[in-house]
């Protein structure tokens, strides 16, 4: 029960289940699958490359028998190449990891390529898109953090923009491009015009009293700001 990669071109808004509550997370998956999200968040922290601990290989390996959104894992851990195997035989559809722990980026998106998953490369906010220029080739998708990672709720750093920016004419049309951070209903337009087309929200979904009306705001401010 696996989802594609979304392949056709256009904005997606990826609910990031760390905002949710633990205690009901299948619900939480189950109402924003049922209200058209095609990508579902999931945010894998170690304690190590960020101080904070989130969730691991069980839990997602639960929700994979729960649903069949493209399951987008982003390892804010310090040992990604260690790990991909156990996380993609739990479900994972795609890895993103961070340039900031592997000097050998190439080699672990192989790594990650060979055992049948697709590939993202992350930056932090002070990383500059240099760093990854030449990995760029090998991933499916670039996640650019607009907060520190570790923690949601935090407040978009819109400084990153100019990140965003440079990196969209880098990018084929098939490669997508994450914005991952504060991103709410005053961020999502100008992530979007700077070229994101995927948003990552945790606390502007699973945060709000009405995680299905807050997806559909998001996306209606995400869809204005492209027309104009
Ligand atoms: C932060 C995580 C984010 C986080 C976003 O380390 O990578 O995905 O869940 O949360 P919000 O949308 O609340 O900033
Ligand atoms: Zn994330």
């Amino acid at each position: 029960m696996k989802s594609t990669f979304p392949d056709s071109p256009g904005l997606r808004i990826a609910p990031s289940l760390l905002a949710a509550d633990f205690s009901r997370l299948a619900e939480h998956v189950h109402v924003v699958e049922q209200a058209g999200a095609e990508i579902l968040h999931l945010d894998v922290m170690d304690g190590h490359f960020v101080p904070n601990i989130s969730f691991g290989v069980p839990i997602i390996k639960s929700l994979r028998t729960q649903s069949e959104m493209f399951f987008d894992t982003h390892l804010m851990i310090a040992e990604p190449g260690r790990y991909a195997e156990a996380f993609i035989k739990a479900g994972a559809d795609l890895l993103t990891f961070h340039i900031e722990v592997t000097q050998e980026p190439e080699k672990v998106a192989e790594h990650i390529r060979s055992l049948g998953a697709k590939v993202g490369i992350s930056i932090n906010p002070d990383t500059p898109v240099s760093a990854i220029q030449d990995v760029i080739p090998e991933v499916d998708l670039v996640l650019v953090m607009s907060v520190w990672p570790g923690f949601g709720g935090q407040s978009f750093i819109s400084d990153v923009l100019t990140k965003v920016a440079q990196l969209k004419p880098l990018l084929k049309q098939e490669q997508r491009l994450e914005i991952d951070g504060g991103i709410d209903p005053t961020t999502i337009g100008a992530a979007v015009a700077a070229g994101a087309d995927t948003l990552v929200a945790g606390s502007a979904v699973f945060g709000q009293p009405d995680p299905v009306a807050a997806l559909k705001k998001l996306e209606q401010h995400a869809a204005s700001s492209l027309e104009r």
